[in-house]
């Protein structure tokens, strides 16, 4: 059942290729150059006229809302709010009638979700959901959704279920600014594009699994770690640290690239590993500084780098070079090698990773 893999969880990294390509199927048209999302097809209207958003989920999911507020704000101009579910739903939130909520779960059977979808939707406001399982809860409650259709995801640290939910979040992004016209039209088409490419792309990525495996030996025995992105590469940062976190133990933090200055550079020795998305976008030149600083202070670097790029290499330690995309599409690639880290570091260290002690797979409890 683990398709010949040892762990849930690496098979599941694996299939990131296919269960990317399904949650597109039906919905991504790229001969026709459209986007069609039949789940929320009542909602749309409102949608695109929708005077702000808020996202409400938990873990993993909440990062996956994180990009989608930076897809969303950029291409439809419409402000995002995401909101941890477990605060948003204890802080009497604004709420008014026909606000739209966005709900995002993989389990759809989040407590602290559920529980913040019933409180907005008992003051007026509409609810759409981004859930993986097909009749789960949060999906039965909400007015309207999109599935991501990764497939059961079964290893206890969600690895395809974000990749998706942020493809959904994409796809809603351009369908929306495409129908407020707040895109330009070649910009929209190169995006499809893009999105199209993108399981071959995330293969491409997974061939570096041994190279990250080398790297997972090297970095096994540190007892914390950093990890720093900005931009679209900044909630990515986050993902990273927390599967670190949660698979091997060991103590990660994932903070935007030039936040450090500001209290955390304090931590940085030569025994401080530093894991940084310097992937080649509009912060590009920014995260070049930001490692200067670090390097400046001995901490050893990995860097998640562009295909070709010199500038980082020079800079750091050790790379791992992901396909070049769209910036606002990276997450889905520039994450992989950071789930892959975070794997075999836990391997090495003999940590159960389908299971990891004290999580469970849905958390029905708040
Ligand atoms: C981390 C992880 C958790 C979940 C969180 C929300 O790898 O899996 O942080 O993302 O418990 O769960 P769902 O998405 O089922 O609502």
């Amino acid at each position: 059942e683990k398709g010949g893999f040892e762990h849930f969880m690496l098979k599941e990294i694996f299939e990131q290729p296919t269960s990317i390509a399904d949650c597109m199927r039906g919905r991504l048209d790229i001969a026709q150059k459209s986007i069609k999302l039949g789940g929320i097809e009542a909602y749309i209207n409102q949608l695109i006229c929708a005077p702000k958003i808020t996202i409400v989920a938990c873990g993993t999911s909440w990062l996956a809302g994180v990009v989608g507020e930076y897809v969303i704000e950029e291409f439809c101009r419409i402000p995002i709010k995401v909101e941890y579910a477990s605060e948003f739903r204890y802080r009497n939130p604004i709420i008014k009638p026909g606000d739209i909520i966005i709900a995002i779960s993989q389990s759809g059977e989040t407590a602290d979700t559920l529980a913040a979808i019933e409180l907005a939707q008992a003051k007026g406001a509409t609810v759409l959901s981004i859930c993986n399982v097909v009749g789960s809860s949060i999906a039965r409650t909400t007015q309207a959704g999109i599935y991501t259709h990764a497939g059961p995801e079964i290893g206890v640290a969600s690895t395809k279920a974000f990749t998706a939910q942020i493809t959904v979040l994409i796809l809603l992004a351009l369908s929306l600014a495409q129908q407020r016209k707040t895109i330009m039209q070649a910009s929209f088409e190169e995006l499809i594009d893009e999105l199209a490419n993108l399981p071959d792309k995330v293969k491409t990525m997974l061939q570096q699994e041994c190279k990250i495996k080398g790297l997972a030996n090297l970095f096994k025995d540190a007892t914390n770690f950093l990890y720093l992105g900005r931009g679209y590469n900044y909630p990515v940062a986050l993902e990273g640290a927390l599967k670190l976190k949660e698979l091997s133990y060991i103590h990660a933090e994932g903070y935007p690239a030039a936040e450090m200055k500001h209290g955390p550079i304090a931590l940085i020795d030569e025994n401080m590993p530093v894991v940084f998305i310097a992937t080649q976008d509009r912060t590009y030149e920014k995260i070049i500084s930001n490692i200067q600083e670090i390097k400046a202070r001995k901490g050893k670097i990995i860097a998640i780098v562009t295909q070709g790029d010199e500038r980082v290499k020079q800079l750091v330690d050790y790379v791992i070079e992901v396909p070049a995309t769209h910036e606002a599409l990276m997450p889905i690639i520039s994450v992989i090698p950071l789930q892959l880290l975070a794997y075999y570091i836990a391997v090495e260290k003999g940590c159960n990773v389908d299971q990891p002690r004290n999580l469970a797979k849905s958390v029905t409890v708040e």
